[in-house]
């Protein structure tokens, strides 16, 4: 087979199953980064919520001492670091307390945390501002402890703290996002896996295999059991390479048996030569009887050596994809009239009505073939007529293009086709209605034409034969 012109398959390096676990393992930490913004900035507020409570405890306790200036510096102290706190203020009823230590100066807060702003966003930008550009300065968390409406508290704290905490929190979250990703993903991944990865890749293994070797039966897959459409595709396939299999050896007989008639008529051809050889002497020979016959004896010869000829040309003939190339309608046109022998005709007048800048993209030699033929099949049913005195006979092509298509029309005022040859129209070595006729030059057209991506049509009319070639644009 034609083995050596198939290229060799991709590698797939970034295959289906690499693809998948990227994608979910992706998928999963964007999610966890949308959970993780509003969890974060809870962690904060929850955080700030704390020193705030501790502080209303430690409100209470104050409430307890007449004057702070009672509180040992030890108790101070104990307060203090309960809340984390560098110093406290508990605002009551228009009074305020503050509550710091002894040896240390009163720290200076760089702004005001209020745990009573709650918006979502604001939450969240904070959030990050903490952790992204947090540093060793003090905040001054304010907030209203909740057994106790009518105080506010006010906790100075050192934002380093929040910060670390933050840190150690949102790498927490990371790892284990991480790691519920790769779960996740695994699990996905094995579950899919069995599901449509092994099958398609066994699909493409057999499809490769196949390609390079679709003369063998044991290449054609074996679809399984499965109901849903990778069992669907399965067993589709399965049909096609069938298909094509059985085309294949097909294919080959008919090439087979070609060869064979090939070779007969090759060899009948050489035989009918060496016959004309001989009926031309015999037509020199001064008998009248035999100057009376020899003429139909070589004429007929004549033709079934043409016929021999014809059909090796046919078997020769193979299907070539077309090579488009631009090409100016009007010149092929008259080209293909001079080559049929219509252009100077004596008798038979060539009217090419295509206009001059008609270019169309097609394969040159493919097109002129087709053209040849359907004008000279017109000359040949004119040219009996022409012997009849006082006939115009004309031979027309004409053209109706648009952006998508162009139909060129060949028409000539002859005999139209016979009814032989209109029931048999473009079948190879059926179509023939004229003596000496092989009946391939339509079945030819109509190939070419069609590989063309376009049609040959036969269109009926009240006089005359007229085919149109309809080509796409
Ligand atoms: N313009 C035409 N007018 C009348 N008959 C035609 C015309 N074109 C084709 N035919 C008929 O159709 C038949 C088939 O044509 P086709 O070209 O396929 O074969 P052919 O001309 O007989 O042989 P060849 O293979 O040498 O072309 C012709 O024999 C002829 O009878
Ligand atoms: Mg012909």
């Amino acid at each position: 087979m034609a083995n050596e012109q198939i290229d060799a398959p991709k590698r797939v390096i970034f295959g289906l199953s690499m693809k998948l676990i990227t994608m979910i393992i992706a998928m999963i930490m964007v999610v966890e980064v949308l959970i993780y913004l509003p969890s974060v900035a809870n962690f904060r507020i929850n955080w700030m919520d704390d020193r705030v409570h501790v502080a209303g405890v430690a409100a209470r306790v104050i409430e307890t001492v007449p004057d702070t200036m009672d509180l040992t510096p030890d108790t101070v102290s104990k307060l203090l670091s309960s809340a984390q706190a560098e110093a406290l203020v508990v605002r009551t009823q228009g009074q305020s307390q503050l509550i710091e230590r002894a040896d240390m100066p009163m720290p200076v807060a760089a702004y005001a945390a209020d745990t009573r702003e709650r918006a979502p966003l604001d939450l969240i930008g904070r959030a990050l501002e903490v952790l992204f550009f947090g540093s060793n300065r003090t905040m001054r968390v304010i907030g209203v402890p909740m057994d106790n409406q009518d105080v506010v508290v006010e906790v100075l704290v050192n934002e380093a703290l929040l910060r670390e905490e933050l840190i150690t929190y949102s790498r927490n979250i990371f790892w284990l996002s991480l790691l519920v990703a790769s779960f996740t993903s695994f699990a996905i991944f094995l579950f899919l896996n069995g599901l449509l990865i092994r099958p398609i890749t066994r699909l493409t293994r057999n499809m490769i295999s196949f390609r390079q070797d679709p003369d063998d039966a044991r290449k054609i897959i074996i679809p399984s059991e499965r109901g849903d459409e990778v069992g669907v595709a399965e067993r589709e396939l399965a049909a096609m390479e069938s298909n094509l299999f059985a085309m294949l050896k097909q294919k080959q007989h008919l090439a087979d048996l070609g060869l064979a008639v090939a070779k007969i008529n090759h060899d009948l051809r050489n035989t009918l030569g060496a016959a004309q050889l001989l009926s031309d002497q015999v037509a020199n020979l001064d008998d009248p009887h035999v100057q009376r016959l020899a003429p139909r004896l070589v004429h007929t010869l004549d033709r079934a050596i043409n016929f021999c000829q014809s059909v090796l040309d046919y078997g020769r003939h193979k299907s070539v994809a077309p090579r488009f190339e631009p090409v100016d309608l009007r010149a092929l046109l008259d080209e293909c009239a001079t080559d049929a022998a219509v252009r100077m005709h004596p008798e038979i007048e060539w009217h090419n009505q295509v206009e001059d800048d008609v270019i169309i993209r097609v394969d040159p030699d493919q097109i002129a073939r087709v053209l040849t033929n359907l004008l000279k099949n017109a000359r040949e049913a004119l040219e009996p007529l022409s012997l009849q005195d006082g006939q115009n006979l004309s031979i027309s092509a004409t053209l109706i293009a648009n952006d998508q298509q162009v139909r060129l029309f060949i028409e000539d005022n002859g005999p139209g086709l016979s009814p032989r040859a209109k029931e048999n129209l473009f079948r190879a070595f059926e179509g023939s209605g004229r003596a000496g006729g092989t009946g391939l030059g339509l079945a030819i057209a109509k190939e070419l034409v069609e590989a063309h991506g376009g049609q040959l049509n036969y269109i009926e009319t009240e006089k005359g034969t007229k085919f149109e070639i309809c080509l796409p644009r």
